[in-house]
């Protein structure tokens, strides 16, 4: 039933060596259920991998890596306001996006082309150009890996925010309690475009496109992507390395007076966050390496594997940027990828 000792190398999109103890692809939900009642795995540690986009691995996993590869996607419902779309934990996340484009429930179409599986999208909250999954995710089926049971959590027991969710607050993205099997997100039938987000408004001017589709929409956020973001394939990464940081009104109030370019985004009336990407570009560490690790040169948030590093690397990396932004800023950055 498992594979032993599987190198973990080409299963996250850093690619940090790691090797797991034990490993296992899961493609049907029953397979799930038959773990979480194997005699060999009580008591072990258990980790639910996804497309390994969003991982640093600091080193062997000595306990059970679950490679979720459930597959599936459908038409879950439909009432007069909405269509439900389903996809299946291991559908990869950008298919997903694709394909309920062509099947004309647009919607998702701002976070096109984000790395991973559909499963992982409610984990951290995925978001892009002014969009999180949170706004249209109706609800999350899930298997509880402790007891074998289903476990179905509503949108609201999810408890989304930036980048989190109580799956990451409770740690079960650590502990592998859950493996998430189906997602269901409740797409409005009235659909509007979402082209607030600066860089996004402006490719579509570019375009010369006033009221884009849905399709012009995801075209413009892929081509964006495309252009800022690497490849993993090519270079790398595990997306943005750290979370754009939320502080208090005042505290980026005075930090705008002494930087007036800083940008700011109002969360709510005591709370801004603050671009990370910017405030690394600042300190100089844009474009920059330490051994054979860097922060990209096109998006100084992405921390880009330029061959051949270890987990050491890129916590000798994190290290210095994170200590720059603190003395420069007084801003304490916090890493975005789940850290294994
Ligand atoms: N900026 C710089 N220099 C940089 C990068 C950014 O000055 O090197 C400035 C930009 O000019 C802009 C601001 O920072 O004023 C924000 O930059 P951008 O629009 O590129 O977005 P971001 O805040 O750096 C976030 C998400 C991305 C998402 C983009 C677009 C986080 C941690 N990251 O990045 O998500 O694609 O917005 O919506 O929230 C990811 O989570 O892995 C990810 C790629």
């Amino acid at each position: 039933m498992f594979q032993q000792q599987v190198d973990l190398s080409t299963y996250n999109t850093l690619a940090l060596p790691a090797r797991a103890e034990f490993f296992v692809t899961v493609d049907r939900v029953e397979q799930l259920a038959a773990l979480a009642k194997h005699p060999d795995l009580a008591g072990r540690r258990r980790f639910v991998l996804g497309g390994g986009s969003n991982l640093v691995l600091t080193g062997d996993f000595s306990g059970l890596v679950v490679h979720m590869n459930l597959k599936g996607k459908s038409l879950a419902g439909e009432d007069g306001e909405h269509f439900y779309v389903a996809a299946a934990g291991g559908e990869n996340w950008s298919d997903f996006v694709r394909w309920t484009l062509e099947q004309g429930w647009p919607g998702l179409e701002n976070l096109s082309f984000i790395p991973g599986t559909a499963g992982a999208a409610p984990i951290q909250n995925i978001g892009a150009y002014g969009v999180e999954a949170g706004d249209f995710l109706h609800m999350v089926e899930a298997l509880d890996l402790d007891t074998g049971r289903p476990c179905p959590f509503s949108i609201d027991d999810c408890a989304l925010a930036y980048r989190d969710s109580l799956f990451k607050r409770e740690g079960w993205h650590l502990s592998g309690r859950y493996a998430i099997t189906r997602v269901i997100f409740r797409l409005p039938k009235r659909w509007r475009p979402r082209a607030a987000y600066g860089e996004l408004a402006a490719e579509l001017e570019r375009g010369n496109i006033a009221q884009p589709t849905p399709a012009q929409m995801a075209a413009a956020v892929i081509a964006l992507r495309r252009r800022k973001l690497p490849d993993p394939l090519q270079l790398p990464n595990a997306g943005s390395f750290f979370q754009n940081p939320i502080v208090s009104a005042e505290f980026a109030a005075a930090l705008g007076e002494a930087h007036p370019t800083l940008p700011r985004y109002p969360q709510t009336d005591s709370h801004v966050k603050l671009a990370a990407g910017w405030l690394i570009e600042q300190t100089g560490w844009k474009g920059r390496n330490l051994g054979p690790v860097g922060m990209y040169e096109k998006q100084a948030l992405v921390l880009v594997n330029r061959g051949g590093a270890t987990f050491r690397d890129v916590q000798n990396l994190t290290r210095a940027v994170r200590e720059a932004i603190l003395a420069r800023f007084g801003v304490n950055l916090v890493p975005e990828p789940v850290i294994l």
